[in-house]
């Protein structure tokens, strides 16, 4: 098969990448680096999550983010909604797109988002009929597609099982996560087989977690498997609360660079991102994730 011309970068370092962070950050600073972010060419934010702040401290004030962001015209500032009084905060935050998230394991679903798979769909499935009703597109997740930190392996088809049904309540996309960064080259492609029996690649993407140093490679994979969306994280912030073990997702500038050498489009320009990642990191006193923002650095 051959590569794309062109990929969709999911910036998530401002949720996915925040989200895991002991330091508490100011709205002022998370307001910044989202702007940084659309500054450096980026198209798609996920901003903020409006989960329970007893569960995910760090999201609270996710509304104040919407409000403070200068929005630019084009990109796309999107949240995590896990039920409808998430999606109701969302929306009256203005929030343009929000994104549900299930598991493909029960146990992770249970410690995430404390319900069953099957709960976790009953209850997304207003959300979504919510979005449709005010013009609110809605992408999917499904968590530890290659390995829970709870259950140990997770059979594809259970997978494939799970964003047929997010695909199937309206979801315009499913991103599939590698919440532990435990999958290799192999396991990836034979996952997207699987997953593509039933659902279009171009309504696919990849979500790295880089804790085995395999995301780069999952990606190229993913790019041989025709997936041309990739979620990513400035400066490799990121993780989550609820996976154990689960290190930054993949650093946006080492997929950036991965992308420029095969001569892949994204827009976004790669000094302005080292610069946004660099002041992140140095607020939250925290060594840089990405080896191309630390190559470029040093230098
Ligand atoms: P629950 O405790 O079962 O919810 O949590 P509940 O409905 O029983 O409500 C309990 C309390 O939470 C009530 O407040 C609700 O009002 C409140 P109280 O009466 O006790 O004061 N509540 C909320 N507050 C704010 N916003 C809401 C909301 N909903 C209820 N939306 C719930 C269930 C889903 C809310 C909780 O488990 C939760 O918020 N979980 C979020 C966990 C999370 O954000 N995890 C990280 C994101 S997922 C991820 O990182 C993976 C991903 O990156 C992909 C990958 O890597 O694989 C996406
Ligand atoms: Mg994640």
């Amino acid at each position: 098969m051959s590569l794309p011309e062109r990929v969709r970068l999911v910036e998530v370092g401002p949720r996915d990448g925040l989200q895991n962070e002991q330091t508490p950050i100011a709205v002022a600073d998370k307001v910044r680096l989202v702007d940084e972010l659309g500054e450096a060419g980026l198209g798609y934010i996920e901003a903020g999550a409006f989960v329970s702040p007893k569960w995910v401290p760090q999201m609270a004030g996710s509304a104040e983010v919407f409000a403070g962001i200068r929005r630019r015209p084009g990109v796309v500032y999107a949240a995590l909604a896990p039920n409808l009084k998430g999606f109701e905060a969302a929306l009256a935050a203005g929030v343009e797109e929000v994104a549900v998230f299930a598991a493909a394991s029960e146990a992770f679903s249970q410690k995430n988002i404390n319900c069953s798979i099957a709960e976790s769909l009953e209850r997304f499935a207003p959300v979504a009929e919510a979005a449709a009703r005010h013009g609110v597109r809605v992408r999917g997740y499904v968590s530890c597609v290659l390995g829970c930190p709870y259950d140990g392996e997770v059979a594809p088809e259970q997978v494939a099982s799970v964003a047929r049904e997010l695909i199937g309540m309206g979801c315009y996309e499913v991103s599939l996560g590698d919440t532990i960064g435990v999958g290799t080259a192999g396991a990836t492609r034979r996952l997207i087989e699987a997953v593509a029996r039933d659902i279009p690649r171009e309504r696919l993407a990849g979500h790295f977690h880089d804790t085995y140093g395999q995301a780069l490679t999952n990606i190229y994979a993913s790019l041989l498997e025709g997936l041309a969306v990739f979620d990513s994280s400035v400066a490799g912030l990121g993780g989550c609360p609820y996976a154990r073990g689960a290190s930054g997702n993949v650093a946006t500038e080492d997929v950036l660079y991965l992308l420029q050498g095969l001569g892949i489009a994204t827009g976004v320009d790669l000094d302005r991102l080292i610069a946004a990642g660099q002041r992140i990191c140095a607020l939250l006193g925290r060594p840089n994730g990405s080896r191309v923002a630390r190559a470029r650095i040093d230098r």
